[in-house]
């Protein structure tokens, strides 16, 4: 049983170790984190091992004997045996936890120059604010190598802000703040997940982070501060409509071919510019899109929920902004996408 026990042990860690178990590590935590969790597959492997042999040794070395309705033998306990088995798991969990824990202050440890970014999940989207900069955004954007304080907010019920990339994973609480710390340290553009069975768009809370350099950020931040992504002299406006778009999550929830958006928690897209005149009397298609988006309530598509979509985008997007998106949504961008 120990040479099967062992040997099977050994097999075992070494399958598991070749496993790719993880996305990009794209930050200083996640080489820490990617450690940790091959040290739990080390420790876990045998004893998963050791129980399975013993198990399956059992099953066939104290099989009861064709006809044979007795009962078993009467044990009454075993004192060296129960101190062992109390002492070495005790033992193996306690090391654990403190290297865990270790870990953990470790890579939560407060930084020099950080970037304070505040966090708001809310039924179905994240929004993201650099008190510092004075920017707020739909889309999370870093300056790489530099460490990122998460500051998190939930205006609703309970989300969990999660960049497989960067391993941290923190829930966002109504009524409290929540905080979590990262240093980006590759460049890339990664996923932002609910973590958290938060509602139907559960599923379509995803949202990106680009980890760009430093100046990139910088001007990002600097047209952040003077208007927004409205389109810039070259870009055309339906490129930055479908930007505007993509950035503001609202691809998460609606479906809009242009934009490669399948989401169907909303109404669809594609047939907006055809109805989008014709829904609410005496008022226009511009209006009708404009008003839906700052105020999704007032007009409300049948088979819909008025309040499953966020109320504010109408302040995370800029006027010129709504303006670019209203166009887009209601413009020729199906035929400007194919030529
Ligand atoms: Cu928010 Cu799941």
């Amino acid at each position: 049983m120990l040479l099967i026990g062992v040997i099977a042990s050994v097999i075992g860690v070494l399958i598991c170790l070749q496993i790719d178990w993880f996305p990009t590590e794209g930050s200083t935590q996640s080489e820490k984190i990617d450690t940790l969790y091959d040290v739990l597959l080390i420790v876990s492997v045998p004893i998963f091992v050791l129980v399975m042999t013993i198990a399956i040794y059992s099953v066939f070395a104290f099989r009861a004997k064709p006809g044979d309705k007795g009962d078993g033998a009467h044990i009454h306990g075993n004192t060296k045996l129960e101190i062992v088995w109390v002492t070495i798991p005790f033992l193996i969990v306690s090391a654990l936890a403190i290297y865990g824990w270790i870990v953990l202050d470790d890579i939560e440890a407060k930084q020099p120059n950080e970037l304070v970014v505040n966090v708001t999940g809310e039924q179905f989207t994240w929004s993201f604010d650099y008190p510092q900069e004075k920017v707020q955004s739909n889309e999370l954007v870093l300056p790489v190598d530099r460490p990122v304080h998460f500051q998190i907010h939930a205006k609703d019920v309970l989300h969990s802000f999660w960049v497989p990339a960067f391993r941290m994973k923190q829930d966002a609480v109504p009524g409290i703040t929540t905080t979590t710390r990262v240093t980006p340290d590759r460049e890339g553009t990664y996923e932002v997940v609910c973590a958290e069975l938060c509602g139907i768009g559960h599923a379509t809370m995803r949202q990106q982070v680009r980890v760009v350099p430093t100046a990139e950020f910088d001007d990002w931040v600097k047209d952040r501060g003077e208007g927004g992504a409205a389109p810039e002299e070259g870009e055309s406006p339906m490129a930055a409509g479908r930007e505007i778009f993509t950035s503001a999550g609202c691809n998460a929830c609606h479906t809009l071919a242009d934009a490669d958006a399948t989401g169907e928690v909303g109404p669809n897209l594609d047939e907006l510019p055809a109805v989008a005149g014709e829904r609410e009397k005496g008022t226009g298609a511009e209006d009708y899109v404009h008003q839906s988006i700052v105020d999704p309530p007032a007009f409300v598509v049948k088979g819909y929920s008025g309040d499953t979509m966020p109320g504010n985008f109408g302040d995370q997007l800029t006027p010129e902004e709504i303006d670019t998106l209203v166009q887009y949504l209601l413009g020729e961008s199906k035929t400007e996408k194919s030529k």
